[in-house]
């Protein structure tokens, strides 16, 4: 307790509130357009934005718009734009070969990025989820989702998400060694400077469900993602996971999704000190927008309040589907 002397309080804490000065002043944690990943949906064809209707306001563009996106997102100052293809149902197969294809879609999006917006980083994402007939991350043996089998097949998508010149693989798929033998075979390659940020706790989450309408996976998916990704319930594991993914060469570790986890991201940040990200998903975005839609909250005002809170749990950065509306609104 404080002593008081009464009639005055000791502390006004009020003070310091009292005009947009001080309180800028004093604020603790600041969200900038730095601080964001733009996570972009990629489909064939030429000249298309095709809306996600689970998604307001988010749209599946063709490689040319991903292009203009990229310029805009860089001149927005937003340092990094993260690709998740939606792959035509024909080239979904059970060996996924689709996946490690130099010409398939996100790798096409990459090289056409970095020919024209070369500042902008690329991150691609490691699963095979795209591109399995399944809709399962990984290969799928007498209903079983096997791991090693499935690594070697993350080492040739990657690989050729390295060749095509991305800056960031994020491998997505929650398989066991995925990170050492990525990293050890990029090593291996030559691709030396090519960063992994592992998805090192991804919750086995009902969030997803407008991800997987907008890639195109909801359909496919038979069962569910329990046998890989995590348990709603645990913490410990998620500090296991990062831990392991450092030592196998992460070099930035993220929480999924973001802000039912909050407390993940603050323990992984105080547990390690790594560079840790936090992915707001579709159904995070989803819940703001239709309810923002029906008038029942302030939209712009949410969206900034839930970005607030990544930086404040200890998150470096924030994969949002927002990042250019919060771009802009912050310009
Ligand atoms: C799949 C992948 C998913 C997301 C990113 N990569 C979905 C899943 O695990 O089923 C979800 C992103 C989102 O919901 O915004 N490897």
């Amino acid at each position: 307790m404080h002593p008081t002397f009464a009639p005055y309080p000791t502390t006004r804490f009020r003070r310091l509130r009292a005009t947009p000065a001080l309180r800028d002043l004093v604020q603790e944690t600041v969200v900038t357009a730095a601080d964001l990943i733009w996570p972009v949906f990629v489909v064939d064809g030429e000249g298309v934005e095709q809306p996600v209707v689970s998604m307001p306001g988010v749209v599946r563009r063709s490689v040319d718009k991903v292009v203009e996106a990229a310029q805009e997102a860089a001149d927005l100052g937003i340092p990094a734009i993260c690709l998740f293809p939606y792959t035509d149902p024909s080239k979904k197969t059970l060996d996924c070969a689709e996946a490690w294809n130099p010409d398939n879609l996100s790798n096409t999006a990459t090289r056409a990025i970095k020919a024209a917006v070369p500042n902008i980083a690329v991150m691609t994402d490691v699963a095979l989820d795209p591109y399995s007939a399944t809709g399962h991350d990984g290969f799928v043996v007498d209903g079983e989702i096997v791991n090693d089998e499935t690594v070697e097949a993350l080492v040739k998508q990657a690989l050729s998400q390295a060749e095509a010149g991305c800056d960031i693989i994020g491998p997505s798929d929650m398989m066991d060694g995925r990170i050492g033998a990525i990293r050890g075979a990029l090593e291996g390659a030559g691709h030396q400077k090519v960063c992994i940020m592992s998805y090192a706790a991804k919750y086995a989450s009902a969030y997803y469900g407008p991800f997987r309408d907008a890639v195109g996976a909801s359909g496919a998916l038979k069962g569910d993602k329990t046998t890989y990704q995590m348990d709603a319930g645990n913490s410990d594991e998620a500090m296991r996971l990062i831990a392991r993914d450092l030592a196998e060469g992460a070099d930035m570790v993220m929480v999924k999704p973001g802000q039912p986890y909050l407390d993940i991201c603050r323990r992984a940040k105080d547990t390690f000190g790594a560079p840790t990200f936090a992915y707001q998903v579709s159904g995070e975005y989803a819940m703001i927008e239709a309810a923002a839609q029906n008038g029942w909250i302030d939209g712009d005002r949410v969206m900034m309040e839930s970005l607030q809170a990544f930086k404040r749990a200890g998150c470096d950065g924030i994969l949002t589907y927002f990042a250019p509306r919060v771009a802009r609104a912050l310009a």
